[in-house]
């Protein structure tokens, strides 16, 4: 923020006072004005905002204290700072315990002064970033403001708020992984491990060594002790994809972790018990599965306390074009977005999208190569049909797990900042309001 998009508002029953004050602050640069009494600064601020007040704690009729409760009733954007008298010291720090940023005692040292209201622009520079992290962060959410997606978002914010496990179903490409992953970051498990089973690539053999891990030495070839990602998942949310697609046998020993919320290592006979939300995922009608006997009755029941169901993109159209600028900024960390023209945008409304939001989000990535030198992008940039290919974005297929770190790399970003300006990790803390544990959590992984 420069001086001049700083506004200060000074309230002072002391003519003389308010006008050298405001002259100096007028030439340090800022935008100044000036009240006599509580009662006409709460008129102003009915009327205008004000980044700062400056004000005297002894004034006519309501006081400074009086003021600071009504301004921070109204804003918490609103920083105040108190004046007072020698010998009145103690009320002036009362006026810090509700709420107020500082106090100079009377009569002020204008250098005092100066440096006072640039540590206070600093701390609403912060405040500034720490919530546009937050809306960055929450923009990585699920987009969408038609009425099926306004359900959606309410099903998962319900969802996240209780412990329940949940089962996301919904066509290829609807976003299924993405509310996995928003629901883990809504939920008190936040701060705790995001693990995905991918169950296409699980086999049955491979199913016992990859969640249950191993003892060293339980087989050939297990020279090392192996944590399963069972252990990974301890107090944070195991998301097993394409459940659908489990085997009778696994899908028995998945009801067994449940039930007995524990599992042995391979070649171990020690239990242990674990913390997990259990998030799973699938594109096929389980319920009909459990109707023809291909899936388990009872395990289904235990998955699908809560279940979330996500709409084809056809069934909510209005959502085409914010998903479609979302992806042309966002995703493709391009500075601004080029105007997709009228028939482009005909195109891409019209498409009936089997891949849903993934082909859109192809669909999108491709036009902007094919853009790249124009100034828009035309409808023969849009070129359907041939991107409607899964994991095309997504997995490199190589593993059976990933640990999703796109939001924590925007955080670390943030951390490291904040680092970098000298702060300790109990004021990071008070910046980000997290608790210092999860601010310890994090800055393990934030490389200075
Ligand atoms: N509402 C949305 N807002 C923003 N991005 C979305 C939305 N829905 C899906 N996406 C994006 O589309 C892509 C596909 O979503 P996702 O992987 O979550 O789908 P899925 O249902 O798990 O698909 P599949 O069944 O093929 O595994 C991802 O890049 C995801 O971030
Ligand atoms: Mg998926």
């Amino acid at each position: 923020m420069d001086n001049h998009s700083v506004s200060i508002l000074i309230v002072d029953d002391d003519v003389n006072y308010r006008t050298i004050l405001s002259d100096f602050l007028k030439n340090e640069g800022y935008d100044v004005d000036s009240a006599n009494s509580a009662e006409e600064a709460i008129n102003r601020l009915e009327k205008d905002f004000f980044n700062i007040i400056i004000s005297d704690l002894k004034l006519p009729q309501k006081t400074g204290i009086e003021l600071l409760k009504t301004v921070k009733s109204r804003s918490e954007d609103v920083e105040m700072i108190i004046l007072t008298a020698f010998g009145s010291v103690d009320s002036a720090v009362a006026a810090l315990k509700i709420g107020a940023c500082d106090y100079l005692v009377k009569p002020l040292s204008l250098e005092e002064l100066s440096i006072t209201i640039k540590r206070l622009i600093e701390k609403i520079n912060l405040k500034n970033y720490a919530s546009y992290f937050k809306r960055e962060i929450f923009k990585r959410f699920f987009i969408g403001k038609s009425k099926a997606a306004a359900k959606v978002i309410g099903d998962i914010t319900v969802a996240a708020k209780s412990n329940l496990n949940v089962l996301i179903t919904g066509e290829s490409g609807t976003g299924k992984e993405l509310s996995a992953n928003m629901l883990h970051r809504l939920s008190s498990r936040r701060d705790e491990p995001f693990i995905i089973v991918d169950s296409c690539n699980l086999s049955e053999n491979l199913f016992e060594s990859e969640l249950f891990g191993h003892e060293r030495g339980s087989f050939t070839g297990a020279d090392v002790l192996k944590k399963g990602l069972l252990e990974y998942a301890d107090k944070g949310t195991l998301f097993i994809d394409e459940i659908g697609e489990v085997s009778g046998i696994i899908q028995s020993k998945l009801l067994r972790i449940i039930d007995t919320k524990s599992f042995r290592r391979v070649g171990s006979s020690k239990n242990l018990f674990i913390d997990t939300r259990i998030i799973t995922a699938t594109n096929k009608n389980l319920k009909k599965m459990v109707e023809d006997g291909n899936f388990r009755g009872d395990l289904f029941y235990r998955i699908s306390g809560f279940i979330i169901e996500l709409p084809p993109l056809r069934e909510r159209k209005e959502d085409i074009p914010h998903l479609a600028h979302y992806f042309m900024t966002k995703e493709n960390k391009v500075q601004f977005s080029k105007p997709i023209s009228r028939l482009a945008m005909d195109k891409l409304v019209d498409y009936d999208w089997p891949g849903n939001v993934r082909e859109l989000k192809n669909v999108i990535e491709r036009s902007i190569v094919l853009s790249e030198d124009k100034e828009e992008i035309t409808e023969d940039a849009i070129q359907l049909e041939i991107s409607n290919r899964k994991n095309f974005d997504g997995r490199d297929g190589s593993g059976i797990f990933e640990r999703k770190l796109s939001i924590k790399e925007i955080e670390e970003k943030y951390l490291s900042y904040l680092l970098s300006k000298g702060y300790t990790k109990a004021e990071i803390a008070d910046i980000i309001g997290e608790s210092e544990r999860s601010v310890y959590r994090k800055l393990a992984g934030v490389k200075i």
